[in-house]
Formats: C-alpha cells, sequence, structure tokens
C-alpha cells in the first residue's frame, strides 16, 4: 500500500507544474434540488464528467474539489457570492468550462495512470467537506447547509452512469476535498460490490492538530465552529465520535486508524496552508511571517527552522 503512495507524489510533482489540460463542460445536478441537495444558496450542485476510454472504460475516479470551510453565517453567507457557495456564480465564473490536469488530465504522457479513466469531478459548494445535512434553511439568510445530500445525489448520478461495474474506483480529493474524502472514503467503497478494487486518495488534507504548534487552539476553536454553523455533531463517523468530541473528529489523525479501505496520504512536509496556519495562529502572526510564508525569500534562518520542525 505504502508502495502507491510515492508514485503518486511524484506524479501530482511533475504534472502540477505543466500546462496541458483538457476543458470539460460543467453540468448542474437539477435532478438533486427535488431531494433537498443544493449549494449554500440554493442553487443545484455541479459536475464535471470526462467519460473513459480505450482499456480505462472499466475504471471510475471521483475527485472532490477543495477549497477551505465556511464557519460562520457571514462567512457562508459571502461564499453564496462566488463558485463555493453557488453553482450559478460558478458557471458564470468558468463559462460553464473546466480545464481537467495533474491525476485529472487525459494525456497519457502526462498522466499515464489515470488518463483514460472515466473523470468526475464533484465542485465544491457547501462549505463543510460534504458533511452537513440540515433540514430547515436558516429563515434569515436564506442559506442552506446540505454537504452530505449533495454526496448521496452525486453517488446515485454516478450509479446511475455504470460506475457500479467499475473494476477499480478511486475517490480522490484536495485539501477540504481531501478531508471529504477521508470522511467519506468507506462509504464509498460500500457502493461496490466486493470485486471492485477501492481506493482513496487525500491530497493535502491531513490538517494536523499538533498539540505543540501555537495554532493548535486556533484551528481547534475554528472546526468547532465550522462543526456549529453546518450542525455537524451527529454528522461525523461515529467510530471517532464515541472517542473523542466531535471536534477532534475534523482532524484526520483522529479519522484514519478506523478507515477499512485503502486510503493514501499525500502531505507535503511543507504545506503552505498548514504552516501559516497552524504552526503560529493568524491572529498572533506577524507581518513578518505573513511575508515568510508567502515567499521563503523573506525568512531568516530561524524561521526556516521552525518550517523544517513542523512536521518532524
Ligand atoms: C479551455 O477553456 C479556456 C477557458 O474557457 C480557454 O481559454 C481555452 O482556450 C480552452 N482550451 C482548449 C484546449 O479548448
Ligand atoms: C432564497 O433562495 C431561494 C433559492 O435560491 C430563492 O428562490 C428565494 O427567492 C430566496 N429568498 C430570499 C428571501 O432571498
Ligand atoms: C501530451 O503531453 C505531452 C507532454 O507535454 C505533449 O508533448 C503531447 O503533445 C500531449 N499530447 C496531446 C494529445 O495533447
Ligand atoms: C464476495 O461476496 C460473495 C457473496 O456476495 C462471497 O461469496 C465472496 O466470498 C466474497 N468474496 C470476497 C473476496 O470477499
Ligand atoms: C513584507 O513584504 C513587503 C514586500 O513584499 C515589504 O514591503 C514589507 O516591508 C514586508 N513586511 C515585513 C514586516 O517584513
Ligand atoms: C527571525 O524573525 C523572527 C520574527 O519572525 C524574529 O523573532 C527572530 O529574532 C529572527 N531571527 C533571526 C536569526 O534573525
Amino acid at each position: 500500500m505504502a508502495a502507491l503512495l510515492l508514485p503518486l507524489t511524484i506524479l501530482s510533482l511533475v504534472t502540477a507544474g505543466i500546462v496541458a489540460v483538457h476543458n470539460v463542460s460543467i453540468s448542474l445536478l437539477d435532478s438533486a434540488v427535488a431531494r433537498g441537495a443544493v449549494c449554500l444558496d440554493g442553487t443545484p450542485p455541479a459536475y464535471a464528467y470526462s467519460p473513459g476510454f480505450g482499456d480505462g472504460v472499466d475504471n471510475w475516479h471521483v475527485f472532490l474539489q477543495g477549497g477551505g470551510w465556511c464557519h460562520n453565517v457571514d462567512n457562508c453567507l459571502d461564499r453564496t457570492r462566488d463558485p463555493k457557495g453557488s453553482s450559478a456564480k460558478l458557471m458564470t465564473e468558468q463559462n460553464g468550462v473546466v480545464s481537467f490536469g495533474g491525476m485529472l488530465d487525459a494525456n497519457s504522457t502526462l498522466n499515464p495512470d489515470f488518463y483514460n479513466w472515466h473523470v468526475f469531478k464533484i465542485f465544491y459548494c457547501d462549505g463543510s467537506s460534504l458533511m452537513s445535512d440540515v433540514e430547515d434553511v436558516d429563515p434569515k439568510h436564506n442559506l442552506t447547509y446540505r454537504g452530505a445530500r449533495i454526496y448521496d445525489a452525486m453517488m446515485d448520478e454516478l450509479l446511475r452512469i455504470g460506475m457500479g461495474n467499475a473494476k477499480n474506483a478511486l475517490l480522490s480529493g484536495t485539501s477540504a476535498g481531501g478531508l471529504a474524502t477521508t470522511l467519506h472514503c468507506d462509504k464509498f467503497q460500500s457502493l461496490f460490490h466486493n470485486t471492485t478494487k477501492v481506493k482513496c486518495v487525500s491530497d493535502s488534507g491531513f490538517f494536523v492538530h499538533g498539540e505543540h504548534f501555537m495554532g493548535a487552539d486556533w484551528r481547534e476553536a475554528y472546526f468547532f465552529s465550522v462543526i456549529s454553523t453546518h450542525g455537524l455533531t451527529n454528522m461525523l463517523p461515529t467510530s471517532c465520535t464515541s472517542k473523542f468530541s466531535s471536534t477532534l473528529c475534523l482532524f484526520p489523525e483522529n479519522l484514519v486508524p478506523d478507515i477499512q479501505t485503502p486510503l493514501f496520504l499525500i502531505e507535503s512536509a511543507f504545506d503552505k496552508y498548514q504552516i501559516s496556519n497552524n504552526v503560529f495562529s493568524p491572529s498572533d502572526a506577524s507581518p513578518r511571517w505573513i511575508n515568510c510564508t508567502s515567499n521563503l525569500i523573506f525568512c531568516n534562518w530561524s524561521e526556516i527552522k521552525i518550517m523544517k520542525d513542523t512536521h518532524s
């Protein structure tokens, strides 16, 4: 299992810098609206699908887009004004088209392992890593918290178009989509017969609690706000919540030990988001530190040492 991690890491690094992508049109899953599976602003959820070909026709790659979380009403309301909370905004901003690169690329030179797989990208518009399911629409702000329903509606669509017969199925995601991958991995596997090989890849989604980091309390308080905003207390895996508080159950370190499906973690020791948000809490960070985490040229040796020590 560990053997796959390295090639994937190299693959994503190699392909990240190369711009050779193909455009795929974005679709709205209108059928999801009737079951209340909608974005924060009530618009239908969106996906982009590129069918598999050649000897990839039996293989499916489902990719979960990332993009942080919203942790209070104002913050979620802000999202309704951009693609992270509204598929209407997504369509306008993207002109109805998305480029598939990296592990989603259809070019066999750039993406030799997955280029001819079915690729289904789920756009992120719920702000909860696809975990929320609140029945009532917030009447004052007209906000709808339904990420888990979006996930379920998308899975039904995938089964409808043939994913159930897959020989290989991969669920992957980056950042908040990487956390969503970890949270949904076993549920994803349960969609298939036991003859399907199912695996998950969480890329840059291993948000560490790191008790010795100055940012640990901040991060914990932040996840607590995400959970209360989206009503996630009872939505997180019980295998975790039976042992830890719900806040700690958004940290992958407390989720991963119970996951039954092969799960591959890609996490840079120099993940910019984590270094700038966890090592120091953003509220304490000096302008100097903010400069340094944005560009290494601005760092002195003691700051470089802090970064090197962070994930060791
Ligand atoms: C892909 O879409 C972008 C933006 O919509 C456009 O600029 C670009 O020319 C398209 N590329 C191809 C190969 O069609
Ligand atoms: C709330 O959102 C729905 C769905 O987008 C929309 O039809 C309705 O007009 C909105 N109501 C208010 C009060 O903004
Ligand atoms: C695939 O990528 C390689 C390397 O960038 C490039 O030379 C080749 O033209 C690409 N193939 C297609 C079909 O775009
Ligand atoms: C797969 O499931 C079938 C019954 O549905 C069972 O007979 C078989 O032993 C299972 N195979 C594996 C490898 O678990
Ligand atoms: C941060 O960087 C900018 C240039 O990008 C510079 O003008 C500013 O003085 C720097 N601030 C600190 C505190 O180093
Ligand atoms: C490096 O910068 C930090 C501020 O981020 C400062 O506290 C420290 O003294 C500096 N170290 C050196 C060796 O200049």
